[in-house]
């Protein structure tokens, strides 16, 4: 791990607060409470910050210490007891609880949307304080989803760097990672109405103000493939390329490359760029878990992951499992999903269900109106997952799209995130995430490079 953050803040005003807290894995763990020092102390163990606060004078006073990186846990306890035998201090403030996660790396999920980095990063260990988009929705659906963080709705173009300081100012000294997964409809396949050169395309840039400003030990960014050469003016660099410039000017390491998420046991086939740098040790990129090679013997299904909701009709919404509302659909498309097979689409359709642009023997677009396999993963979910008419999006066995949970599950949410907005709204912001699944397996590697353990001991 690399040195503490140098962060360009002013210092805090003393006295400060400057406990961190530890979670001890299948103990009670203790968290200073109200604890002040004339200076601020961050420091590895609890032992060590006993002997600092006697060394400041401060006899009664007692700060925590990160403990995140020691590993003889079991002896803290002791450790503990000898601390307090050794310096005389006193315990003051200290209270007990269980069962709570052990987090270190403190995330800034910028074009956080609803959160769905964030979640991965949050199962990885992590612990998110602060959220940013301009979308109301995905703001209402993260505030619900990370009640622990911080949200700033602002367009990140017009957001002055020095607005982030107050909420990075209390973790000064902590490993931070920044993510930056931009929008991706700018280069997205599926956006035929692509234009050359799109203002989105150098919202990268915009992430990478907020990088050489505050220099977070650790950047994450998911993108589409495309990514990686797009977007430039002719005589610019494309801005991916100039963000790794940047990253690597500012003494990052830095490795990207396209991964599939059904290699990590998303149910769906979703290619994406994903760019992970560290200002300390960088580990390799995650190997794969699933696949027919795998011990597992292949890839997460749509069944393993929806099988078990139960059925709704279309245009209907379940009574007591949020988010399980599929949209409605037309009698002439009602008729269309009920020929179609499992895992077929509108080839499958007799010739008086068939739309009229496609009665010429037009072979594209097979997907639109298909129905998905149930012992497959599904195609790459995007904004209208849960739309017949816009992909293979039809439920394996029942007369209707997806419904917006079933999307949630196939992207590897929780089945207790609960999203906020409209049907529409909803259905772009889990289009839109990254797997949760794929950031946890990627976050993994980031806790094993700040010296931490991933909670399952993955990467
Ligand atoms: C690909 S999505 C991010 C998904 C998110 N990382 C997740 O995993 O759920 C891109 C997000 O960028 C937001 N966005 C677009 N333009 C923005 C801007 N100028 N400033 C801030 N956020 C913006 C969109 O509202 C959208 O939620």
């Amino acid at each position: 791990m690399s040195a503490p953050l140098a962060w360009r803040l002013p210092d805090p005003p003393a006295p400060s607060v400057v406990g961190t807290h530890d979670v001890l894995a299948g103990m009670p763990f203790l968290r200073p409470i109200g604890t002040h020092l004339d200076k601020p102390c961050i420091m590895q163990d609890i032992a060590q910050c006993a002997e600092y606060s006697q060394a400041q004078g401060g006899r009664r006073r007692w700060v925590g210490g990160d403990t995140s990186r020691l590993r003889a846990r079991a002896g803290l306890a002791h450790r503990l007891a000898a601390a307090r035998k050794r310096t005389g201090l006193r315990l003051i403030g200290l209270h007990e609880q269980r069962g709570e996660r052990r987090m270190t790396i403190k995330v800034v999920d910028f074009f956080s949307g609803c959160g769905g980095t964030s979640a991965g990063l949050r199962a990885a260990g992590m612990d998110i304080i602060l959220g940013l988009d301009t979308d109301a929705d995905a703001a209402d659906t993260f505030a619900a989803n990370f009640p622990e963080a911080d949200f700033i709705r602002h367009d990140i173009r017009t957001l002055e760097t020095e607005a982030l300081a107050p909420y990075l100012l209390p973790h000064r000294g902590q490993p931070v990672l920044f993510s930056g997964c931009a929008p991706c409809q700018p280069f997205s396949q599926q956006n035929r109405r692509r234009k050359t050169v799109d203002e989105r395309v150098a919202l990268l840039l915009q992430f990478g103000r907020f990088v050489e400003r505050y220099r977070p030990e650790f950047v994450f960014v998911e993108n589409v493939p495309p990514f990686r050469r797009e977007g430039a003016m002719a005589d610019e660099l494309p801005p991916f390329v100039a963000f790794l410039q940047l990253l690597r000017g500012r003494g990052y390491r830095v490795d990207h490359r396209v991964v599939d998420a059904r290699d990590y046991g998303v149910p769906q086939w979703r290619k994406r760029l994903v760019l992970v740098a560290s200002l300390g040790s960088l580990s390799p990129f995650p190997s794969p878990t699933h696949g027919p090679d795998m011990s597992v013997g292949g890839y997460a299904t749509v069944w393993e992951w929806i099988g078990d909701l139960p059925p709704i009709a279309a245009g209907e919404t379940h009574p007591s499992v949020p988010n399980h509302r599929a949209a409605g659909l037309s009698p002439l498309n009602l008729r269309r999903i009920g020929a179609t097979p499992a895992g077929g689409g509108r080839l499958d359709w007799p010739a008086e269900l068939r739309l009229p642009c496609h009665l010429k023997g037009y072979t594209g677009h097979t997907d639109v109106y298909g129905r998905m396999h149930k012992d497959q993963p599904a195609r790459g979910l995007t904004t209208r997952c849960i739309s017949l008419s816009n992909g293979r999006f039809g439920h394996p066995t029942q007369d209707r799209a997806i419904s917006v949970r079933e999307a949630a599950c196939l992207q590897t949410f929780p089945r207790d995130f609960v999203f906020r907005g409209g049907l529409d709204s909803v259905a772009r912001q889990i289009g839109n995430a990254v797997p949760p699944l794929l950031a946890e397996r990627i976050g993994a590697c980031f806790v094993a490079d700040s010296g931490d353990d991933h909670p399952d001991g993955a990467c």
